[in-house]
């Protein structure tokens, strides 16, 4: 599989590293505020992991899988909900985590379903922002590492839905995908 990867981007040092970082504000910010920490099925997966284990708060964790129509590498802008959170997010301040924020759209559709559902706050914790990436407005209010405007693998993010396993953000060789 490591033999599939032409570059790595982001080190399994530097995510470990920036990913305390990140812990330690967050579990400033998030002091005695009981947190739902809200994970984007699949990609998040690794990510929260990681930073909720750095974040010294009581919190919970629920998960919600959204899918865009269209292929693999292209989202396509519509947005649907295959898996609803468990929670009713009414009056909880929300911490949203991502692998990466791209189009922007993902984020968008579930930012407007919690406001619309009465959360009383809600965040974003991304460890990737493509910023070059962006078709709607947004930001988030934690970001990891920004990325150029390539096709990054590794720690959650997927080609054809392998790769989720790479410690390291990387690169795949051409010929993988083409
Ligand atoms: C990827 C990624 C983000 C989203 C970002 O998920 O994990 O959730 O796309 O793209 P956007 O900003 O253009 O909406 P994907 O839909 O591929 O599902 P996955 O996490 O299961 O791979
Ligand atoms: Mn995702
Ligand atoms: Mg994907």
């Amino acid at each position: 599989m490591q033999n599939d990867i032409e570059k790595i981007l982001v080190s399994e040092e530097e995510i470990q590293k920036r990913t305390q970082e990140l812990g330690a504000e967050l579990s400033a910010e998030y002091k005695d505020k009981n947190p739902l920490v809200v994970g984007i099925l699949k990609g998040a997966i690794p990510f929260l992991s990681d930073l909720t284990k750095a974040m010294d708060v009581k919190l919970e964790m629920d998960f919600m899988d959204v899918s865009s129509y269209g292929s693999a590498m292209v989202s396509s802008g519509e947005v649907k909900i295959l898996k609803d959170l468990d929670t009713n997010v009414e009056g909880r301040n929300i911490l949203i985590v991502e692998d990466i924020i791209d189009s922007g759209r993902t984020l968008s559709y579930i930012i407007d379903m919690f406001k619309y559902r009465k959360a009383k706050s809600i965040k974003i914790v991304t460890l990737l922002d493509k910023p070059e990436g962006r078709v709607v407005p947004l930001e988030a209010d934690y970001v990891g590492f920004l990325v150029p405007n390539e096709f990054v693998v590794g720690y959650g993010l997927d080609f054809i839905e392998h790769y989720r396993n790479l410690p390291y953000i990387g690169v795949l060789k051409p010929e993988i995908y083409e």
